[in-house]
């Protein structure tokens, strides 16, 4: 299949784009850098030393002899959009070009701003494009499984059964979301759900877990590392976790600890991309699945990274810290993750396992960690902004 992958440079698109066309597909990608760009902003880098696309693109096809077609552009311009539908007609469309990180969005009201236009903007230039030039095409639109924020009910994959006042219908499950950037998500969906309803797109709308690791089956020679964040903005919990325990800081725990969240490695991550572009929903249907493996508390990660680290000789320690983030800390966490498996997903990676890879490549970088230790404690406060004119 033709792929076009919006956002070929970050972390999962990078992923994505080696798996893809490691099984035959053939790949053309799309970014503006914005997000090396915003990591610069905060002060910090990649742990994974990343090349530039250009030089990457390059040891692609040295190690594969394939190409993959690159356009610098950005999502946000409908004419760079247009024009890479028009060009390329794609089977499928991978939109994973947004700003991603809750704490970005988060610190004043310039970054919430930016965040919400540029993220709601590009998922409508694409779906405009789509109807204009390329109707047929699949798109695969990046979501986030915080989007449905922590409701005291299980959580189903898009819309669930309801009666109320003696009447039934089949509705979207309520969106409960708990930052500016997972707000954009959510209306991100309504406008997906809206663009199926009136030109009939077809659509698949991706509530993705948090994704960890460092490594996939193609990730083999260190040319091809895709980035990997750490700083208190952009990394992850987990992340942040292996960085602070590799530099020899206690894992900083925000608040009990007790916010539960679903998690997949990247490997698999990539894999269930793979398989929803591989078997597209019916034409014209907007399909919803919800993409994690295991859902995990924050103490829970944190406990998992102190005895891989702990075996491997490391000094890990645990320490609660203020939560600079308005969340619940202890909370009912039960969503629905089926979709996938039907398809034909199975899991290949444990957390564990992971954490040790994460771990060793970190070591290897540990002079990369050092240069950045002063950006991992947090600072983004979500009841106190930065005050924009000062
Ligand atoms: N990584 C996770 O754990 C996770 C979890 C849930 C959802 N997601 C979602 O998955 C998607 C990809 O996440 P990621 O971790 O790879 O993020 P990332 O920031 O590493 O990658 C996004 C890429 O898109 C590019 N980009 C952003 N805006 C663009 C624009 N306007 N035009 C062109 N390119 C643009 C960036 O330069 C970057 O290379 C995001 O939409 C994110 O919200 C990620």
């Amino acid at each position: 299949m033709r792929v076009v992958i919006g956002g070929i440079d970050g972390y999962i698109g990078w992923a994505l784009a080696l798996h893809l066309i490691s099984r035959g597909h053939s790949v053309i990608g799309v970014d503006n850098f914005i997000t090396r760009r915003r990591v610069e902003e905060v002060g910090s880098w990649s742990a994974t030393p990343i090349l530039d696309m250009y030089e990457r693109l390059k040891v692609v096809e040295e190690l594969t002899g394939q190409r993959i077609d690159f356009v610098e552009g950005d999502l946000t311009d409908y004419a760079v959009v247009r024009g890479v539908f028009n060009k390329y007609k794609p089977d499928a469309f991978v939109h994973l070009g947004e700003q991603r990180s809750a704490p970005y969005s988060m610190i004043d009201v310039h970054h919430a701003v930016e965040t919400q236009v540029s993220n709601i903007t590009s998922s409508l230039n694409i779906v405009y494009a789509m109807k204009d030039v390329s109707p047929h095409t699949h798109l695969v639109k990046m979501g986030t499984m915080g989007e449905y924020g922590t409701p005291n009910i299980d959580i189903p994959e898009g819309f669930f059964e309801v009666e109320y006042n003696g009447r039934r219908d089949y509705l979207p499950f309520p969106r409960m979301a708990g930052s500016w950037y997972h707000w954009s998500k959510v209306h991100d969906s309504g406008n997906m759900m809206f663009a199926n309803k009136i030109w009939g797109l077809t659509i698949t709308d991706v509530m993705q877990g948090v994704v960890y690791g460092t490594r996939t089956d193609e990730i083999v020679d260190e040319r091809l590392h895709t980035r990997f964040d750490f700083d208190e903005v952009w990394g992850t919990a987990l992340n942040r976790f292996c960085v602070e325990t590799v530099l020899g800081l206690p894992m900083t725990v925000y608040g009990r600890g007790g916010q539960t969240r679903g998690f997949i490695s990247l490997t698999d991550s990539v894999q269930c991309l793979r398989i929803a572009i591989e078997n597209p929903p019916d034409k014209s249907e907007y399909r919803v699945l919800n993409q994690f493996d295991e859902a995990y508390s924050v103490i829970e990660l944190a406990k998992k990274v102190y005895e891989v680290a702990k075996r491997k000789g490391l000094e890990p320690a645990i320490a609660n810290v203020p939560n600079p983030r308005v969340e619940a800390e202890q909370h009912y966490y039960n969503p629905i993750h089926e979709k996938l498996k039907k398809l034909g997903y199975k899991r290949t990676r444990m957390l564990e396992d992971e954490l040790s890879i994460i771990l060793d490549d970190l070591v290897k970088y540990k002079e990369r960690l050092e240069a950045k230790r002063e950006v991992i404690f947090p600072r983004t406060d979500w009841r106190r902004p930065r005050n924009p004119l000062r």
